[in-house]
């Protein structure tokens, strides 16, 4: 079985071709991908019209580079899968058009894939984790605890009710006038930091449930960078973000506590996995205290290798994969969407916690 997918939800522009070869390490059977990183940091952040318009350029490219790689036609594929939300729309609706127009043209099935469900079963691209386990998504965009019980199947636990974690890391390095991505400039300097010299509210800790806010932190570190007078040093800069790094993983351990007591109360956790993935997940310091947590929970920690964890096409070919193998494919009116949650109903249910 082979299927292309294509990822433009965001700022990658990224394309695969996946096969359900029995060993893991042969599945990826091509890979393409365009960061438009370059072209989005003069800004500090993402600009949604600057990303639909390199996806524009770059995509057909790419999918004919990930067919030429992997040695097919269009013809050879069984499928195609497309992100078709929730992203930044202009994005997704260019990724899933170029989707539906080769699903039209070649008369192959589409498949319509929510990119947090491409996050969600990456870890079973690389790895053949058994269903159910307990996923954190930690990226840029998406901050939340789902138990994934099967293929469509999702209960999320909790969520952010402000920003996602990762971009609580790139405002802080705004502040710190680091470069875009903050995440991997933050760890950095963190190094150099000493992370107690700054005490940062911890928001939500202790609460039920395992719902996140990481707003209030930026407004903390704000503060915390005036209070250092008109010309910070590097050391307070560097005693910031390590500051900083610290308060964000003791609130997400602390979440996660809850996340797993949550998984254990339906499903119990002894040998189940406690799966990490999306770009947060490359922070060294995090998976240090999850793989902790895990093993004292009785827990199997596992994440997918960095280049999955982070947008990819091959977590939306897989994702389009398995949906295909159990006959859920679309038709060519699948819409292009903003917002997708993948559990309705958590989506409809008041944050624990948290006053309506
Ligand atoms: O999954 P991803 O590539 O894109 C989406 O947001 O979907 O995640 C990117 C995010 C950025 O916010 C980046 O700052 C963060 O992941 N990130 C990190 C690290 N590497 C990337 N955050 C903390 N520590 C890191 N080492
Ligand atoms: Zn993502």
């Amino acid at each position: 079985m082979l299927v292309l997918g294509i990822e433009t939800s965001c700022d990658e522009t990224a394309c695969a071709v996946v096969t359900d070869a029995v060993d893991p390490a042969r599945r990826i059977v091509s890979h393409s991908l365009f960061s438009q990183m370059r072209e989005h940091a003069p800004y500090g952040g993402v600009v949604p019209e600057i990303a639909s318009r390199a996806h524009i350029e770059h995509l057909d490219g790419l999918v004919a580079e990930s067919l030429t790689a992997a040695g097919l036609g269009l013809r050879d594929l069984d499928a195609i899968a497309a992100t078709a939300g929730p992203g930044l729309i202009g994005g997704v609706m260019v990724g899933l058009m170029t989707a539906k127009t080769l699903a039209y043209a070649t008369g192959k099935p589409l498949i319509a894939v929510n990119h947090l469900e491409g996050h969600a079963l990456s870890v079973r691209l690389s790895e053949d984790v058994p269903f159910p386990y307990l996923l954190l998504l930690v990226s840029g965009g998406h901050c939340q605890f789902l138990i994934v019980d099967g293929v469509g199947r999702y209960r999320r636990l909790g969520t952010t009710i402000d920003d996602a974690a990762g971009e609580a890391f790139d405002k802080t390095a705004k502040l710190l006038g680091l470069g875009y991505p903050g995440g991997p400039a933050i760890e950095r300097l963190a190094k150099q930091g000493n992370a107690l010299r700054f005490s940062l509210p911890l928001p939500l800790k202790g609460r039920p449930g395992c719902d996140f806010s990481f707003s209030g932190l930026k407004t903390a570190v704000r503060l915390a960078l005036e209070s250092c007078g008109p010309a910070p040093t590097g050391q307070d800069k560097a005693d910031l973000a390590a500051s900083f790094q610290r308060t964000v993983m003791a609130v997400i351990l602390d979440r996660a506590r809850h996340a797993i007591a949550m998984f254990g109360d339906s499903h119990g956790v002894r040998g189940k996995y406690f799966v990490v993935a999306g770009g947060v997940a490359a922070n060294a310091v995090l998976r240090e205290g999850l793989v902790a947590l895990a093993e004292e929970h009785g827990m199997r920690f596992t994440a997918p290798p960095m280049a999955l964890c982070t947008d990819n096409g091959a977590m939306i070919a897989w994702a389009g994969l398995e949906r295909f193998r159990l006959g859920m494919i679309d038709d060519l009116e699948a819409p292009a969407r903003a917002r997708w949650p993948l559990d309705a109903m958590a989506a409809a249910r008041p944050f624990a916690g948290v006053k309506a």
